[in-house]
């Protein structure tokens, strides 16, 4: 499955990149060398589209924006479509939202002014196509789709020498997918549409299991041609895209190919949440098993969850019911355990991580987190520091080897190297108002219960008495020490019985 990865499921590893199939250029001369295309034609351009109102999510989100594995929908396709090698990528949106901060640089936008149906979307885009150059068009709601699969289809298209080639899988369940009609010699005829309700096709149609993926690679001249002469004479009022080949093939009978994909993962439409559930399934297993491939130690992969943005080295351990989100690293040697989430977190080698929640955090070498940590944003622990058990962290240094073990908060604070911070200790750092820090030096020993109201200031080797409220700076080597004395009331449990 994996390796028909493009890099739309590729995660960046840093460690050997998995095997993927070479994507093979097809056979002809003038290639030049590193470009998957014919160089005396343009480089395919790929049309997505992505006006549609994509009511069967029921969600004020537009569909292509639902997050999949930690990218939208939409930036699925588009990165398929780049390490294709397209020569230009459209996206058809539509004029009530702006899905271009969603894309990449390059990335062009056509605005479709209504939701009148796909073929209506390709010519929204018509003054984006060349007519020398192949079109590839995509539905935006199948991210599964790879690189591979699209320079395929290009193969495919090239060497049929057809104005249209559609890109077929057969689906045991086919429910609304358009069915594909040849006729007896095995050519394609037309696609008739099976969605919902408003049905085009006949029983005997409903029963097909081939079906159009949504993908295709046109001629670009003979498309916006077509396109033209499109109508919307059909159940749903819609302008269908698929009626353009019973016309391509009108004036020529060989115009019109079909390319049998399968692994129908590869082009499975996301329609509704529960499609979108299933995609995600496929997609994180694909980014799941490449990190095995690359030597992460995954336990459980059916339970681990890796956005396709995350980093893991050779040698990293995930236990299981893990979720790691964002932008998040993780150094070679180190060990994720179970039930812990990191979003956006750097950790390096060989840390221990254990059933621990951290954001946007950074843990250097040799650390260790948890059980039960919560490690906030610009928490950072030097190497071999210690976040024990109970322990919150948030915009606060800790020093190299520095110890916090148990039940403490600290907030705001720049904590020395070789330091240990006894069992719940609080760093008072908000006054109702402002955030102060709290400094604490280097082999500085605080007793249990110690409370640094901040600002303050414990020198270097001092220590604080159990107990103690910290309102003023404790002098380097000083003990500091804020409590009431204890006082005993010598027999009183006998005073107490009389
Ligand atoms: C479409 C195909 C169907 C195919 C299926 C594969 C048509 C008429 N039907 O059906 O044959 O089996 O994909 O997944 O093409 N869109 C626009 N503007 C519009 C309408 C749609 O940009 O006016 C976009 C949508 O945002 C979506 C894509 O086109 O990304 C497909 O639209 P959708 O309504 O999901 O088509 P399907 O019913 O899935
Ligand atoms: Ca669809």
């Amino acid at each position: 499955m994996w390796e028909a990865g493009g890099p739309g499921l590729e995660p960046e590893l840093s460690g050997p990149k998995p095997e993927v199939l070479p994507i093979t250029p097809p056979p002809s001369a003038g290639v030049e060398p590193g470009r998957y295309y014919d160089a005396r034609v343009p480089d395919p351009t790929v049309v997505i589209l992505a006006a549609g109102e994509g009511t069967r999510m029921r969600s004020s989100t537009p569909k292509v924006l639902h997050p999949l594995c930690g990218r939208p929908l939409i930036a699925w396709p588009v990165a398929a479509a780049r390490e294709a090698g397209a020569g230009r990528v459209v996206v058809v949106d539509n004029p009530k939202r702006q899905l271009e901060e969603h894309l990449p640089d390059g990335v062009e936008v056509a605005i479709q002014e209504e939701p009148l149906g796909t073929g209506d979307a390709v010519a929204a885009a018509a003054a984006l196509i060349d007519p020398d150059a192949t079109v590839v068009v995509v539905n935006g709601d199948v991210p599964l789709i790879t690189a591979e699969a699209i320079a395929t289809l290009v193969a495919a298209h090239d060497a049929a020498r057809a104005k249209a080639t559609m890109a077929t899988m057969e689906l045991d369940a086919p429910g609304g997918y358009g069915r594909v009609i040849r006729d007896g010699d095995g050519s394609v005829l037309k696609v008739v549409e099976a969605k919902g309700g408003a049905n085009d096709a006949t029983p005997e149609e409903l029963e097909i299991r081939e079906v159009n993926t949504g993908v295709f690679a046109f001629d670009g001249g003979a498309l916006v041609a077509a396109l033209q002469r499109l109508s919307s004479d059909n159940a749903q009022g819609e302008v269908y895209l698929p009626d353009v080949l019973p016309m391509l093939r009108d004036s020529d009978p060989t115009a019109v190919a079909a390319h049998f994909v399968d692994d129908p993962a590869l082009t499975l439409g996301v329609n509704d949440r529960a499609e979108l559930a299933e995609v995600r399934r496929l997609a994180q297993q694909r980014i799941n098993t490449a990190h095995m491939r690359a030597g992460v130690t995954i336990v459980d992969p059916g339970s681990t969850t890796i956005d396709v943005t995350v980093t893991l080295a050779p040698d990293v351990t995930i236990e299981p019911y893990v979720q790691l989100h964002g932008s998040t690293s993780i150094g070679t040697g180190s060990t994720i355990g179970a039930m812990s989430t990191l979003t956006d977190t750097q950790i390096g080698e060989d840390v221990t991580v254990l059933h621990s929640h951290l954001t946007q955090a950074r843990v250097d070498d040799g650390a260790t987190v948890g059980p039960f940590a919560y490690l906030r944003p610009d928490a950072h622990l030097h190497p071999r520091a210690k976040a024990g058990t109970f322990v919150e962290i948030k915009n606060s240094e800790i020093g190299e080897g520095t110890k916090v073990p148990h039940l403490s908060y600290v907030g705001d604070a720049d904590v020395g190297e070789g330091t240990n911070i006894g069992a719940g200790n609080i760093t008072a750092n908000y006054d109702g108002r402002n955030k102060h820090r709290t400094t604490i030096g280097k082999n500085v020993r605080t007793g249990v219960d110690t409370a640094f109201v901040a600002p303050v200031t414990v020198g270097d080797e001092a220590y604080t008495g159990a107990g103690s409220v910290i309102t003023e700076d404790v002098p380097p080597k000083a003990l500091g020490i804020a409590r009431a004395r204890q006082r005993n009331v010598e027999g009183y449990a006998d005073r107490k019985k009389r």
